[in-house]
């Protein structure tokens, strides 16, 4: 679940959980029944597991005790299921150690190994990676991935963090004030994003005005390709990965390189159009661009079009 701050991620995850009740809809976890209209299951009875961005982990009990915590009531033997869980998330050797003698990703893996260890039917995680610096967050990122999938577990994920969002998760639903407006494969959501704020939400954009007619689009950047036929005015969408540049002798081309924003793994380079308007193009870190430099743009594949706003 992806969405900008405050806009009612938490609370989705408190509802399923059954932290907050219901005040119109349902909740069904599989086939059954957890929230609805004048019916509400208790968190105890949902088969929920849960990881918070601050794990939560009790200072005073060990690592073995802070993931047996929640199996006083597990059928099974509970000492074997602590062990079981520990060598999914790579705890081995860890068990007697105290919370605060742990590295954060450590301490990550002990809030996933307690909320595995009941076998629960979902785990809902609320941004767990936000108290990671970037290094250890990607790498813990795709752990937590192979072991959920591991565990066969049903996972909804919550973050503001679209990079995050894509990478480590089948389906994404993305929300927008209050609601789900997309629901879709990360690839889906980045390439036919269901609106404008979606696309701008989800990676950049450009946009410009342009006048569709079937499966063709004209604007400033000449006559692209559209991924699903619209006619009228449109604002048409292009990834800064859509676009190639290439320099040129200046008497070729009026647009000229603005800006470039260096990443390391690419770039950013902004070109002026004769119109003023900017371009933004994501480029291979190998290439120089000099300040006013002459390119020619051309933009790859099948562009996106939404009606133009306002009209
Ligand atoms: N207990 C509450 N009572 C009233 N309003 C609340 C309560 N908890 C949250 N809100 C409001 O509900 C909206 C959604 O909050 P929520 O915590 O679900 O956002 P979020 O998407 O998780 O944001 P973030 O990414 O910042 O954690 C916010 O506008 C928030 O101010
Ligand atoms: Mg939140």
């Amino acid at each position: 679940m992806l969405g900008p701050s405050g806009c009612g991620k938490t609370t989705t995850l408190r509802l399923i959980a059954g932290f907050e009740e219901l005040d119109a809809g349902a909740i069904e976890i599989g086939e059954n029944l957890v929230a609805g209209p004048g019916f509400h299951l208790p968190p105890e009875r949902r088969r929920i597991g849960m990881v918070f961005q601050e794990y939560a982990l009790f200072p005073h009990l060990t690592v073995e005790q802070n993931i047996g915590f929640g199996l006083h009531r597990y059928a099974g033997d509970v000492r074997r299921r602590v062990a079981t869980v520990m060598e999914l998330v790579g705890l081995d050797g860890l068990a007697q150690r105290m919370p605060q003698e742990l590295s954060g990703g450590q301490q990550q893996r002990v809030a996933l190994a307690r909320a595995l260890a009941p076998e629960p039917d979902v785990i809902l995680l609320d941004e767990p990676f936000s108290n990671l610096d970037t290094g250890l967050r990607a790498r813990v990122r795709s752990e937590v991935r192979a072991i959920l999938k591991e565990a066969g577990a049903t996972a909804v994920f919550v973050t503001h963090d679209q990079e995050e969002a894509m990478s480590l998760c089948d389906q994404v639903a993305v929300m927008l004030h209050g609601t789900v407006q997309q629901m879709a494969t990360p690839q889906q959501i980045y390439h036919q994003p269901a609106s404008r704020a979606i696309a701008e939400f989800v990676g950049d954009a450009n946009f410009f005005p342009g006048q569709a007619d079937g499966q063709e689009v004209e604007c400033e950047l000449g006559r692209l390709y559209l991924q699903y036929a619209a006619k009228g005015p449109v604002d048409v969408l292009i990834r800064p990965e859509n676009v190639a540049v290439k320099p040129v002798a200046s008497s070729a081309t009026p647009n000229r390189v603005r800006s470039v924003t260096f990443y390391g793994h690419d770039q950013l380079v902004s070109i002026e159009l004769p119109s003023g308007h900017m371009l933004d193009a994501r480029l291979s870190p190998i290439y120089n661009f000099a300040m006013g430099q002459p390119v020619s743009i051309a933009v790859k594949g099948l562009v996106m079009a939404y009606p133009r706003s306002g009209d």
